[in-house]
Formats: structure tokens, C-alpha cells, sequence
């Protein structure tokens, strides 16, 4: 149905109008009955939906409608398949429909910084592309059912300490390409109906008043044409954050600050027509929804099938040295509550209640030859002789053992951080123990956020099943057992201890946290430190393998305007069926700026039969090559050499091929008395200005080597090789007015050369 907005909204009160920039209750925007304008409702989460009927409270688990929890985000990111996201927020979106739900609050994007993140579990990477594509790909599948999604938290949210009060210190360019591309691309591709606020500031201005974030960035540069919500309490100054684009207040201030967007009307502090355009963005997007509304069966059978879909091409198996698959005739000891009593999901506010839970146990049922042994509690740190001696017992008289292993719930979730990466000690001691006395011993994690493996050169086998969703037990059992050929991959690094991330040092600091490790996070930080680390982005083993071959790009030669085509051919060489996820990263050779190694540009899930061979093809532009220039305020790519490496992991390179890039990007030239001689001669539009003063430098202090007529042809000693290196080094980090304390020049001569290049 065609709507006129704008008229809609001139016939709402100034009351009405300011009445619907927060919500009615903690659920529900507000509604105009005599303008026909409905309430809707909006409703957690990420992976699942978590409706509250009645009165909402924040953390009223029980009150939730019996639901389905699929994997969360830090689980699913590792599928690396974008149709199955796709597949994944469809569903969402049918079941919201079912549900009578405008909005769906998620997905969850921010980048983990930390491993101790408490709502790492939400998130789902540390690299902002894979991100980006892995939401982008969930909000098409919701939207397509006209249910809104809210990204979400807008931005630089990568702690829960002090969450509400924070001020995350992010310089430019490392919001630009690590912080925000998430959001961008989201954004750009997906066109999300709702972007939820963070409760953070950045740098000193909270994100819920924050102009440049909410306006210039999100609307003006990105196109963002839904509606701004804050994150649930998350509003400072009511008026200012209207001014600055954040349309609706969550979940409500119970009319204060209603008043005071109409006081400030009133008083003419805030523009009417800014309350206005707020209105109309918030109906256009309830309108959206309801004049779509479906017919939807919720079918919670067919999303718990979907769920284990889910889980199982999202699971990790990180070591298997000829310990998986298990065989059913094997005797099997599986040893851990985990077994029985799973930990499949965060705690806070994306929380579902599921309406039916598998249990590793439960899927394993009909196996005769398996046994379970307690070992130790699921809810606490607390090593029981007796327990452990039973599980020793029965580990020594079985043919293999599976530990389920993991974090309790205590020790990880929204709200608070961790402060260490440790599993409970009693576990950690159990599993000594046991690959003690059993060397065919696999471990299976249930986490939300990496943990040291103190044991882990002792295990044969090791699967990462992350939180896995409702139907985790299905799906680990079908990949122990070799039903489902697991085909996950990390979408972080595991590092070997705490110490070793980047952001250690400033991690949850009190008022402001200053992200002192820049661009440099995840495998960007410890691929620039030749780091050691437990297993890196991107990696995952399957029961088969794969060959690649064939890199190809359709030129070698690229311009700003160019898109380059890179395809490569992957071979399943193993004898079963199997998944790879190929990676694509660019390395920038070019030495003009200090830039990561190498960073993910593109990947594709490929599905291959034993023998099997295809084709995978990327495409790469400008942006592909690009960093964020803060003099230009734009992403620049220098001219030079780019390395495009295909790889099976962020540490596994198979194939790589360079491409020439010429940029007609110019950088400005903003040159002054203290910019020195060497960045003169680095950009060849300033450089003949160089070139004349290192020369008077030269003369002087008989520096540059080629320049001195005297020596040429002579052997040079090392003490006049010296004297040149010294005088270069000199003329090069000299600012252009220290030419002038050797009386080289007068200040006007220098004062021209500056006009004149300023209008080069
Ligand atoms: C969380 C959001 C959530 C909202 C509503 C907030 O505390 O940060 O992620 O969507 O509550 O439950």
C-alpha cells in the first residue's frame, strides 16, 4: 500500500510525534490509533527469538515464548557460507512473522578485540570483511520477509566493562578499517531497516548523540535510509541525540524525556522539522513491516533441523592426528557433563528458551558401544577424587575417549569480561590425567571465546564446537562419527595465552580504553609478529583434503576504475565427500603505509566429491587494495605492488600472483616549514623541491654519494660510506626550516617553494 508520510505526519500533535521517538514499553513502539498507526513489536535476537508477552523485563529468561536457539554468532561465522546465513535469517524472519514481530534485534557485529570480550559469543570475528559478509547475508534472508533486523552495537563496543560510561579511543583510521567496514558493508549491501546505537562513547562523544557517527557516516556517506534505535538505556542527552540521528529512544523513559523534545520545540532549541524526519523514518520502516505481514507456521521442528544444519558446517576440528572419525564398533568413553548438559548458548540478552535441547548423550543413544562418565560438574571449577577416578577407570579400559570439555556459564557473558582465557582447573587437571593413561583422547570444546589448551600437544583429536546452538549434540556426534565431514573454519585467532593478543595492555580500563594496537588486531597483529599462536584465522581440518592450482587473474595490470577477476581451481583429494573454504588476502607491497601482512579480501565454500575439481572465483576492486588515508579522508591505494595470496588459512598460503596497481588518486600536498626533505622526495610532484634543497644540504655537510664529483670512480673508504649514510639520513628527516639555520636559504625563498607546491 502506498503511503503518504509526510502527510501522516502532519496531522500528529507535537505530542504524538515526540511520543513516537521512544518506545511504549520495553518491547513496543508506541502507536496512534486514530491515525491508524500500529504498535509493533521488536524482540531479541541474534540467533533465535527472544519474546517477552507480557511485561518485559531485561533479563526475564523464564518469561521468554519456548523458542528455537540456533548456533550463536561466533559459532556460525565459522561457516564461512553466506547462503547459509542467508538460509539461517530467513528462517528468523519466518519465525518472526509467526511471531508478530517488527524487528529482530540483531545481528551483533562488533569486532572481538579480546578474547575476554564477554559477549564475544555474539560476535563474529575479529576481521571486519568477514563480518561484514556473514551479516550482510543473515539481514537479506530476515528482510526478505519485510522483518526488520538492527545491527548492532554502532560502534566501537568491544567490551562490557563499563559498557555504559566507556569511551573507546579509536584513532581514524582504525574505526575506518576494522571498527566500522562491518557495519558499511552490512549497510551498503543489505540495507538493514534498523541500526541499534552502542552504549559506548567514542572518543568522549557517546554513540547515541554522536552527529558524525549517526548522520555523516551511517546516512550521509553510507546511505542509510531505516531508523537509528539506542541500545537499551543507552540515551545521555534526549535532545541531542535526535539532532544527531538517533530516532528512537529504547526501551522508554516513561515520558521524561518525551517532554523534553517537546519543551525544546517549543522553546525553538530543536527544529521541529528534525522531530519530523525522525517520525517519518521510524513509520516508514513500522509501515514496511506492516503492510507485509505473512502467514507463518512457526515451526520450530523444521528450525531445530536447520539449527543442527547450522552447527554442523560451523564446527572447527582443529587436530585429528588418525583419532576421527570414531567407528561404531569402537568403545567409546565420553567423559564430561557437557555430555548431558550441553552449553550451547550466552547468557544476557540474547538468552533463548529452547524448546528442546540434544544432548551429545542424547544423539548417541542407539550407540551401544558408548558410555558416559560424569568426570566433573558442567556449573563449577570443583575436581571430585571420586568422580575423576571413574572417569581414569573407564578411560583405561576403553578403545578411544571424547571429553567434553568448556566454559560454565559463569565464566563468560553479556555484562561483565572475562579476566583469563583458562578452562576450570578441575578440567584442565582431569584431561592431564586421562591422556595419562589413553592416548586416543579428543577433546570437544563448548565456549564462546578461545581458551588456553595447556594439554593440547596431548590430545590426538580436537573439535571446536563453540556454542553450538540447541541442537549441538546432533551435530557433534555427527562429525565424531563421521556422518557430517566437518567443514568449519576459525573466525579468530586462538592464541596461546592471554598476553599475546594485541589489545592486553588496554584492555577495560577504566573511563577511556585506547585501542593502542590500531589496525594491528587478531591475525593482523600476530602475522606482523611472527607470532607462534595455537591455531590461526581461517583454519579448520576436514576428513578429506584439497589441492589447489590454477591461480588466475584476467590482468596483472589494474586502475582505480578496474575490478580484477582471480579465480583458482580446489580439488577434494581425499576419498570423501568434503567442504573447503578457500581465502582470499591482499598484500600490500607497496611500503606506503605500515599495513598488515596480509588481510581477507574474499572467501568461497566450495562442496567437492573424492576427485572432484572446481573453480572458484573472486572479484577484487579498488577498495580490495585500500587503506584508509586520513589526509584524504578516504581509502587510498598507493601505486605499486599488491600480492593477492590464496590460502586455506591466514597461515597457510598455497598460491599467489602480484598485480600492478597505478592510482590516479593523488594524495594533498600540504607542505610547511616542517615537513621534512625525505617526504618531499617521496612524492614525485614535490620532489624537485627536494631535490634542490638536499643538494644545498649535500654541499654542505658533504653528504650523498652519487652527487660527489670527487669520489666518483674512486674506492669509497667505510669511513666516507658513513659520513654519506649519515649526511642522508640527516638532509632526509630534515624539516624544510632547519635548511635555514646552515644559511642555505632565505626564509623567503623557502616561504615560494611552499606556495608554489601547495598549489602543485
Ligand atoms: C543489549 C542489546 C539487546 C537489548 C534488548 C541490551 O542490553 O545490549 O544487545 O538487544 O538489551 O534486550
Amino acid at each position: 500500500m502506498e503511503r503518504n508520510l509526510k502527510e501522516l505526519v502532519a496531522q500528529m500533535t507535537l505530542e504524538e510525534k515526540a511520543g513516537m521517538c521512544s518506545g511504549l514499553d520495553f518491547w513496543h513502539l508506541k502507536g496512534v490509533e486514530r491515525l491508524g498507526i500500529p504498535s509493533v513489536m521488536v524482540s531479541d535476537g541474534p540467533h533465535g527469538l527472544r519474546k517477552q508477552d507480557e511485561s518485559g523485563d531485561h533479563l526475564g529468561i523464564n518469561d521468554n515464548i519456548k523458542a528455537v536457539c540456533f548456533p550463536p554468532a561466533v559459532l556460525s561465522a565459522c561457516s564461512f557460507d553466506r547462503e547459509l546465513m542467508h538460509t539461517f535469517g530467513d528462517a528468523i524472519g519466518k519465525e518472526a512473522q509467526a511471531q508478530n514481530l517488527s524487528v529482530v534485534l540483531g545481528p551483533a557485529v562488533n569486532i572481538k578485540r579480546s578474547p575476554l570480550c564477554g559477549r564475544n559469543f555474539e560476535y563474529y570475528s575479529e576481521d571486519p570483511y568477514l563480518a561484514g559478509e556473514t551479516a550482510a547475508a543473515f539481514i537479506d534472508g530476515v528482510q526478505t520477509h519485510h522483518v526488520g533486523t538492527s545491527i548492532k552495537h554502532f560502534a566501537a563496543n568491544n567490551q562490557e566493562f563499563n559498557r555504559m560510561s566507556c569511551s573507546s579511543d579509536v584513532d581514524e583510521r582504525t574505526l575506518r578499517e576494522i571498527y566500522l567496514p562491518a557495519f558499511e558493508t552490512a549497510v551498503k549491501k543489505a540495507h538493514p531497516y534498523t541500526v541499534m546505537c552502542s552504549y559506548n562513547k567514542i572518543n568522549g562523544t557517546f554513540a547515541s548523540e554522536n552527529p558524525w557517527l549517526l548522520t555523516d557516516v551511517l546516512r550521509d556517506e553510507w546511505g542509510f535510509e531505516g531508523y537509528v534505535m539506542s541500545d537499551w538505556g543507552a540515551v545521555n542527552e534526549r535532545v541531542e541525540g535526535l539532532k544527531a540521528g538517533l530516532e528512537l529512544e529504547m526501551p522508554t523513559s516513561n515520558g521524561i524525556n518525551d517532554r523534553e523534545i517537546i519543551a525544546a520545540v517549543k522553546d525553538g532549541s530543536l527544529d521541529e522539522a528534525v522531530l519530523d524526519r525522525a517520525v517519518e523514518r521510524i513509520l516508514r520502516i513500522v509501515f514496511l513491516y506492516w503492510d507485509n505481514r505473512e502467514e507463518q507456521e512457526f515451526a520450530l521442528e523444521a528450525d531445530h533441523a536447520l539449527a543442527k544444519k547450522i552447527a554442523e558446517e560451523s564446527m572447527v576440528l582443529l587436530k585429528n592426528d588418525n583419532v576421527l572419525p570414531l567407528n561404531k564398533n569402537e568403545k567409546i568413553a565420553v567423559i564430561g557433563e557437557f555430555a548431558v548438559k550441553p552449553r550451547f548458548q550466552g547468557g544476557g540478552s540474547s538468552h533463548i528458551n529452547s524448546f528442546k535441547i540434544s544432548s551429545l548423550m542424547d544423539a548417541l543413544k542407539e550407540y551401544e558401544n558408548v558410555t558416559y562418565i560424569k568426570g566433573f560438574s558442567a556449573d563449577e571449577d570443583c575436581y571430585e577424587e571420586t568422580l575423576a577416578q571413574e572417569a581414569l577407570n573407564a578411560a583405561k579400559s576403553a578403545d578411544k575417549v571424547v571429553i567434553c570439555a568448556g566454559l560454565p556459564d559463569s565464566f563468560e557473558s553479556e555484562g561483565y569480561d572475562r579476566s583469563h582465557m583458562h578452562l576450570p582447573e578441575c578440567q584442565n587437571r582431569l584431561i592431564h590425567e586421562i591422556t595419562a593413561v589413553q592416548p586416543e583422547t579428543i577433546v570437544v570444546l563448548h565456549n564462546g571465546s578461545p581458551v588456553e589448551m595447556p594439554w593440547l600437544s596431548d590430545v590426538k583429536g580436537l573439535l571446536e564446537a563453540y556454542l553450538g546452538g540447541q541442537a549441538v549434540g546432533e551435530a557433534v556426534a555427527d562429525i565424531l562419527f563421521g556422518n557430517v565431514n566437518p567443514s568449519g573454519k576459525l573466525a579468530e585467532t586462538i592464541p596461546y595465552k592471554l598476553s599475546d593478543n594485541p589489545s592486553y595492555l588496554s584492555f577495560g580500563d577504566g573511563d577511556h580504553v585506547t585501542y593502542n594496537e590500531g589496525v594491528f588486531v587478531g591475525y593482523r597483529y600476530y602475522d606482523a609478529k611472527e607470532m607462534p599462536v595455537a591455531f590461526p584465522f581461517g583454519y579448520g581440518l576436514s576428513y578429506t583434503t584439497f589441492a589447489y592450482s590454477n591461480l588466475t587473474l584476467d590482468r596483472n595490470n589494474v586502475a582505480d576504475e578496474d575490478t580484477v577477476t582471480v579465480t583458482v581451481d580446489v580439488t577434494n583429494t581425499g576419498s570423501v565427500k568434503g567442504k573447503e573454504i578457500v581465502q582470499l588476502y591482499v598484500s600490500d607491497l607497496t611500503g606506503a603505509a605500515r599495513r598488515p601482512l596480509r588481510e581477507l579480501k574474499g572467501y568461497e565454500k566450495v562442496s567437492l566429491k573424492p576427485g572432484e575439481t572446481k573453480t572458484v572465483s573472486f572479484t577484487l576492486d579498488y577498495r580490495s587494495f585500500a587503506w584508509y588515508h586520513t589526509a584524504l579522508h578516504d581509502w587510498y591505494a598507493a601505486s605499486g605492488e599488491y600480492e593477492i595470496q590464496i590460502g586455506a588459512s591466514s597461515r597457510d598460503i598455497r598460491l599467489s600472483e602480484i598485480v600492478h596497481l597505478i592510482t590516479k588518486k593523488l594524495l594533498p600536498i600540504q607542505t610547511h616549514l616542517n615537513t621534512t626533505l625525505g617526504e618531499l622526495l617521496s612524492d614525485e610532484r614535490t620532489a624537485k623541491y627536494g631535490l634542490k634543497l638536499k643538494k644545498k644540504m649535500d654541499a654542505f655537510f658533504g653528504g650523498g654519494a652519487e652527487s660527489d664529483e670527487n669520489s666518483k670512480g674512486a674506492e669509497e673508504t667505510t669511513d666516507e660510506a658513513v659520513g654519506d649514510a649519515m649526511g642522508d639520513a640527516i638532509a632526509f628527516s630534515m624539516p624544510m626550516r632547519g635548511v635555514l639555520s646552515f644559511g642555505l636559504c632565505t626564509k623567503e625563498e623557502l616561504q615560494n617553494m611552499i606556495d608554489e607546491m601547495n598549489q602543485l
